[in-house]
């Protein structure tokens, strides 16, 4: 068991990534916070995991709410290990559309969020002289991006920022912190892809065209390299960040542009 006896927070855990990986924490033996913003769909989450989870309401845009999840998940198992933060939102606008309210709505969310939840326990950790361990979840979009995402592909790339210099700082104190950049998900925003596509059989072909894998990751597949990273089976790793993507991120073109001969 990876993750027995470990206490970790996932935000954004009562639908897509974040269930997955809040599963997969599960699985490997953690006790889970199920941190998400209604209670109701943290409690359904909790109520499908059984015992060892705990579905705590919040936004984590709120300092209040982040010291909440904290101090709840203390108050119940009596300290905190590690944390995901998967917490986020998607964006799509035209660049000269968007807005400084767009902009603020993302990276407060995408961003500033996941600064200061790892700050409260970066603080909590030191005091508490015990080692931590923090997986943040960006995306392939740190890589290359599409239109319409600029604030979006910011906050993933600011994940990178943030991980790198909080490992420069901290790692003394037995803190490690890590990312993980996953590619298409089978969540809401793929099934919301199917659903508005005009012919869904074209879209499948052509979202197989563009995955080497030829299909979306499922959440379940993101949460056990999590698990991995947050253990103790991965203590000298931080600062690195995985591509969780079928092999997106290492495909050029999706087709061969023209029929050619081999070069040799
Ligand atoms: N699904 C993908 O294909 C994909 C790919 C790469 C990265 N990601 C990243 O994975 C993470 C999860 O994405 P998803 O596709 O599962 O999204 P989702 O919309 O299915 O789930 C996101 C969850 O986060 C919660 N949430 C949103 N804002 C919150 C807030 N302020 N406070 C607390 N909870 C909040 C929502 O209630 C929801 O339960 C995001 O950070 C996203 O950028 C997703």
């Amino acid at each position: 068991m990876l993750l027995k006896e470990k206490v970790v927070i996932v935000t954004g855990s009562a639908n897509g990534l974040g269930k997955g990986i809040a599963r997969a924490c599960h699985a490997d033996g953690a006790k889970v916070v199920i941190a998400d913003l209604e209670q109701s769909a943290c409690q359904l989450v909790v109520d499908e995991l059984g015992s060892n989870a705990l579905a705590v309401a919040c936004d984590v845009c709120s300092d209040e709410a982040q010291q909440n999840v904290i101090d709840k998940a203390i108050e119940k198992w009596g300290r905190v290990d590690c944390i995901v933060n998967n917490a986020g939102i998607n964006f799509a606008k035209p660049f000269l559309e968007t807005t400084k309210q767009d902009w603020d709505k993302v990276l407060n969310t995408n961003l500033r969020a996941v600064f200061f939840f790892m700050q409260k326990l970066c603080k909590y950790w030191i005091d508490n002289q015990t080692k931590g361990s923090i997986v943040n979840i960006s995306s392939v979009h740190n890589q290359a991006t599409l239109p319409g995402a600029g604030p979006y592909a910011a906050t993933k790339n600011g994940l990178l920022g943030i991980m790198k210099c909080a490992v420069n700082e901290l790692s003394s104190k037995g803190i490690r912190v890590n990312t993980v950049s996953p590619g298409l998900c089978n969540t809401n925003i793929w099934q919301d892809i199917i659903e508005a596509a005009p012919n869904e059989k074209e879209c499948l072909d052509y979202w197989k065209q563009q995955i080497p894998i030829g299909r979306p990751s499922e959440p379940e597949e993101i949460g056990y390299t999590v698990s991995f990273l947050l253990s103790d089976r991965s203590s000298s790793t931080t600062g690195t960040n995985i591509y969780l993507d079928g092999g997106m991120t290492s495909q050029l073109i999706s087709q061969a542009p023209y029929d050619s001969e081999s070069i040799d």
